[in-house]
């Protein structure tokens, strides 16, 4: 036998049982975010290498390390893409849409891609949804962003930690670096060549360094939320009003860092204490440059992802089980001799018109016996099952079972089973409604 092929180290697949509970969170987050004016966006799964470089930041863990960047049959050096928001802003230049009323706000899902040590929580291909509003500088754009995400969690029955910050702007942030570098050089001696490295190029990450010297000294460390200018500090506490008058509970954290480098004053994380080292489950902040960055007019945007391999983690870990759609079939088609042609030529009719119709409908097409045909309605929960079947005198005839009640019509006309069985499906399903109302 051939060795057997598996799914990349880092990834994995998405059975329909997870794929269904991956529907109702992007159908929960749909209507929400078509609520609050975001429309939905798709950009490639793969963008010129360029891009991230200059958007995410040649200094972040993402862009030295982390990025899947081949080159393709045509020479061009290209990259899995690792985050949504420097594609969605290439679009919203590419597109022109700086001339369209601002802001302008997207919403979007999909596969990103990073090159990570794969544990619970971290994976090669992981998954987001997220929003993008580009244009605003408002307060309340941040306010109603980082809310959205809230009523998102609370929506999904997650329990999280709202954390906020600022990463200040060109006024404040420069000055607060270098002081930061000149404070976290004094332990020069505890660090590490490479920690070195990074209090030089971005001394921020140190704040999400886990040893314990290293960890000591950035507690120590001057803190930016404690350096903003003047500027800075009016728009973190305009969007605290908000988010105060909403009655989001929020903790300040000075030592929240984001992992890319576009960040402008405000910043936020979701985390769940039910996961365990990769506990954020979804964050963001205001991105006032990044737009210009890439080559676009100035224009200040603000957005957020959360990632949905951690929201199942979060929702798996949580007695509060998630409320999939579960897939349920109206009518399964059975014939009682397989071996008929004109009866399974009958079946699959039937079950086209009544797909026709909206119900769901299935059919046997792997020669199973009327007996294993049943036992295949029960296993695919079919409100109903229909056997089609040839009397004494050659006629074709149907019986329509109803599955729980077990009642039966026997003998219906092949002419009337398509009127019969819809009808018999619509009323199940009132019936069903009322009693859950
Ligand atoms: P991020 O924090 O890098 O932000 O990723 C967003 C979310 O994606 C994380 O909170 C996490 O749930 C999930 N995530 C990231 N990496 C992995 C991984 N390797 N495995 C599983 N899940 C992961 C961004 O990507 C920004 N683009 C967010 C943003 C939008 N900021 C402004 N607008």
């Amino acid at each position: 036998m051939a060795a057997k092929l598996k799914a990349p180290r880092g990834t994995y697949d998405l059975l329909p049982h997870v794929a269904d509970d991956r529907m109702w969170i992007v159908d929960v987050a749909r209507g929400l975010f078509e609520n609050a004016g975001y429309r939905r966006i798709e950009t490639p799964i793969f963008e010129e290498t360029e891009l991230f470089a200059r958007g995410v930041g040649e200094a972040t863990d993402i862009v030295r390390k982390e990025m899947y960047t081949f080159e393709d049959k045509g020479g061009r050096s290209l990259t899995l893409r690792p985050e949504g928001t420097a594609p969605i802003c290439r679009a919203y230049i590419e597109h022109g849409m700086h001339k369209e009323p601002q802001p302008v706000k997207w919403w979007y899902e999909g596969p990103m891609f990073r090159y990570e040590a794969p544990q619970a929580g971290r994976y090669r291909q992981h998954y987001q949804i997220g929003v993008e509003a580009i244009g605003a500088a408002d307060p309340a754009l941040d306010a109603e962003l980082i809310l959205l995400q809230a009523t998102l969690n609370e929506e999904l029955g997650l329990d999280v930690r709202l954390s906020l910050s600022s990463m200040g702007d060109a006024c404040c942030r420069p000055a607060y670096l270098a002081e930061l570098r000149m404070f976290l050089e004094r332990y020069e001696a505890d660090f590490t060549a490479e920690q070195l490295a990074r209090i030089k190029s971005n001394p921020l990450r140190s704040f999400d360094w886990k040893e314990d010297y290293a960890r000591a000294a950035t507690d120590a460390a001057p803190k930016l939320l404690d350096r903003l200018c003047a500027e800075c500090r009016a728009h973190l506490d305009e969007v605290r009003a908000y988010l105060d008058a909403a009655g989001a509970e929020y903790e300040l954290d000075g030592r929240l860092v984001r992992g890319l480098d576009y960040y402008t004053r405000t910043v936020f994380e979701f985390a769940s204490q039910l996961l365990g080292a990769q506990s954020g489950i979804g964050g963001g902040g205001r991105y006032d440059h990044l737009v210009e960055e890439l080559g676009g007019p100035p224009t200040p945007a603000a957005g957020w992802a959360t990632g949905f391999d951690r929201l199942f983690l979060a929702l798996s870990k949580d007695p509060a089980k998630p409320r999939s759609r579960q897939s349920q079939l109206d009518v399964y088609v059975a014939v009682d001799d397989p071996g008929r042609s004109e009866l399974k030529l009958k079946a699959f009719e039937l079950v086209r018109s009544l797909r026709g119709l909206g119900k769901s409908a299935e059919f046997d097409t792997v020669g199973r016996g009327l007996k294993s045909q049943l036992k295949q309605a029960d296993r695919s929960k079919a409100l109903f099952t229909v056997c089609i079947h040839a009397a004494a005198n050659g006629a074709l005839l149907g019986w329509v079972r109803d599955m729980a009640s077990g009642e039966q019509r026997d003998d219906v006309a092949i002419e009337q089973l398509v009127k019969e069985v819809a009808e018999a499906v619509d009323r199940k399903k009132a019936e069903e409604e009322d009693i859950g109302e």
